[in-house]
C-alpha cells in the first residue's frame, strides 16, 4: 500500500512542471548563441524544459558551424542536437568519476523511436590523462572519441547540467538524412491509416492550405479511418462547404508543435480555423507521455506520430475533433447551467471537461460537481467523450442530457485540485 501511496502522490506531483528554462540558461553566453537558436527553432528547448534529470552537451559557435557549412536542414540539425541531450545528470565531477571508465547514456534521440540499434546512445569514456571523451555508441567500436569535455557551463544539481564539449557527436550517417522539404502529405496520411481524412482534405482543397503552411510550420492532427467509422460520429455531409473546410482546418496548426511543445503548452491554442468570428481553439492536457486535445465539446488522445520533420509534424488522433463553433452551440439556459443537474454529471471525471475559462456561468455551475466526491477510480477516462452527444449538429442543439457537461471547461486550477483530490481519496480508500 505504501508504495501505491507514493506512486499516487508522485503522479499528482508530476504535473507540476520543473523550473529550468534552457533558453534562459544559455542566453548570457554569446559563444553558444547559435546552439541556443537551433534549440528554439527545432523546439528541442521545450523538450529539454519538460524533462527533469538531464544533461545538455553544448557546442560553441565555431564547433557548430558545420551545419551552416553543410547547409543541413533543420530536421537534420534536430536529430544531431537531440543526440547531445543526455537523459541523465552528469556534472563535471560525475563525468570524471565514471566507474569502469565508460558509460553508455540514453539521449533524447532514442525517445523519437527513429534511432536504430545504438544510434540513440552516447558513450562517455574517461581517457588517458583524465580527459573525458564522447562518441556515438554506434560508431565502430574502438574508434577514438572525437569530442571531449571542455567545461561546466551551469548546473542545478540533479536536475539539469549544461556542459560544453569540443566537437559535435555524430552518429554514422546522421548528417546524410534526407531533407523533409518535399513531404507528400497525402501519401504520408494514407500509409498511416488516415485515408478518409486524406481524401477529405484533397476534395476540399484544404491540402493546398496545409502545403502552403508546411514551409513555415505545420502541425496536423489526422483522425484515423477508425475515427470516421466510430459510433456517434456526425454526418459530415450535413455541413455546408465552408463549415467542412473549417472543420478540417481545425485539425491543424499553422506552426510547428512537436510533442514536447504540446506538453509544455498552457492555455488554449489557435488552430488554422481560428478567425475573427470563431475561436476554433483547442486545449491540451498532458498525463505522463499522453497528450489529449480538447475541443470543449469532445476530446481525443494523440495516438501516434506519423512524421516529425522540422518544421512539419503530423499526428494521428483517435477521434474527430469537433469544434464548439460547429457542434457545441448549446441553447440558452443550457442544462449545464443548472446546479440541480450536477449530481448526474459528476461521474464524468474525464479529461474532457476542459473548456475555456471564459465560458460564462457554466464554470461556476460546474464547480459543485467537481468538488463533490469523485467517481470510483475504475471510471474509464475515455467514457465521457464516447458518450458525448456527438450525433449531428441538430442533435447537439437538442441535448439536454447530463453529458452536456462535456461542454463545460474547468479552469486549470480545478484540474489541479481534481488531480490531487482524486489521488488523496484513492489513497484513503487503499489504506
Ligand atoms: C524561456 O525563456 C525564454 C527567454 O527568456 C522565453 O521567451 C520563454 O518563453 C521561456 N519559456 C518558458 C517555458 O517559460
Ligand atoms: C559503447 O559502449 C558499449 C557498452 O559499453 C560498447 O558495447 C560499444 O562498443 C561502445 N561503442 C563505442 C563506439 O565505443
Ligand atoms: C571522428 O570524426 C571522423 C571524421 O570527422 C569520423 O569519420 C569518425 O567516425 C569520428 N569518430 C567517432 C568515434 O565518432
Ligand atoms: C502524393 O501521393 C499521392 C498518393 O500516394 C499521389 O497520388 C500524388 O501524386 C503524390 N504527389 C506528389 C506531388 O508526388
Amino acid at each position: 500500500m505504501g508504495v501505491l501511496h507514493l506512486l499516487l502522490l508522485t503522479l499528482s506531483l508530476a504535473t507540476i512542471s520543473t523550473a529550468h528554462n534552457i533558453t534562459e540558461i544559455l542566453s548570457p553566453f554569446p559563444e553558444y548563441s547559435q546552439y541556443n537558436t537551433y534549440l528554439s527553432q527545432t523546439k528541442l528547448s521545450d523538450e529539454i524544459n519538460s524533462r527533469d534529470t538531464i544533461t545538455v552537451l553544448v557546442l560553441n559557435n565555431a564547433a557548430i558551424s558545420i551545419f551552416a557549412t553543410k547547409q543541413s536542414p533543420l530536421s537534420v540539425i534536430k536529430t544531431v542536437l537531440s543526440l547531445h541531450v543526455l537523459l541523465d545528470y552528469f556534472d563535471a565531477a560525475k563525468l570524471h568519476q565514471i566507474s569502469a571508465g565508460t558509460a553508455m547514456s540514453t539521449t533524447l534521440y532514442q525517445t523519437t523511436g527513429d534511432a536504430q540499434g545504438h544510434l540513440g546512445f552516447v558513450n562517455i569514456t574517461v581517457l588517458k590523462g583524465g580527459k573525458v571523451g564522447f562518441c556515438s555508441a554506434a560508431a565502430p567500436s574502438g574508434s577514438a572519441p572525437n569530442s571531449t569535455y571542455v567545461k561546466e557551463v551551469k548546473k542545478i544539481p540533479y536536475h539539469i547540467s549544461v556542459v560544453e564539449i569540443s566537437e559535435p557527436i555524430l552518429a554514422p550517417g546522421i548528417l546524410d538524412a534526407p531533407s523533409g522539404s518535399a513531404l507528400n502529405i497525402s501519401a504520408l496520411l494514407e500509409t498511416a491509416g488516415c485515408k478518409s481524412f486524406a481524401a477529405l482534405i484533397e476534395e476540399t482543397g484544404v491540402l493546398k492550405i496545409y502545403q502552403t503552411a508546411a514551409s513555415k510550420g505545420l502541425t496536423v492532427f489526422a483522425p484515423s479511418d477508425g475515427a470516421f467509422k466510430a459510433q456517434h460520429v456526425p454526418d459530415l455531409s450535413l455541413l455546408k462547404n465552408a463549415e467542412l473546410v473549417s472543420l478540417l482546418q481545425y485539425h491543424a496548426l499553422a506552426r510547428y508543435a512537436p510533442k514536447g511543445t504540446l506538453k509544455t503548452t498552457k492555455g488554449p491554442i489557435d488552430t488554422m480555423a481560428t478567425n475573427g468570428v470563431g475561436k476554433y481553439d483547442l486545449t491540451v492536457t498532458t498525463a505522463g507521455d499522453e497528450v489529449t486535445l480538447g475541443t470543449g465539446y469532445t476530446s481525443s488522445r494523440i495516438a501516434s506520430i506519423v512524421i516529425d520533420s522540422t518544421p512539419v509534424v503530423i499526428y494521428t488522433v483517435d477521434s474527430l475533433l469537433l469544434p464548439m463553433e460547429l457542434y457545441g452551440r448549446a441553447p440558452a439556459g443550457s442544462p449545464a447551467t443548472s446546479p440541480s443537474q450536477s449530481p448526474s454529471t459528476s461521474p464524468s471525471q474525464s479529461p474532457s471537461p476542459v473548456v475555456s475559462a471564459n465560458a460564462p456561468s457554466p464554470v461556476i455551475a460546474a464547480a459543485p460537481s467537481v468538488l463533490s466526491p469523485p467517481a470510483p477510480p475504475s471510471e474509464s477516462p475515455n467514457g465521457s467523450p464516447d458518450g458525448a452527444p456527438v450525433g449531428s449538429p441538430a442533435q447537439a442543439e437538442d441535448s439536454k442530457s447530463g453529458s452536456a457537461v462535456v461542454g463545460v471547461k474547468a479552469p486549470a486550477l480545478f484540474k489541479a485540485v481534481l488531480t490531487v483530490s482524486v489521488a488523496v481519496i484513492v489513497s484513503v480508500f487503499l489504506s
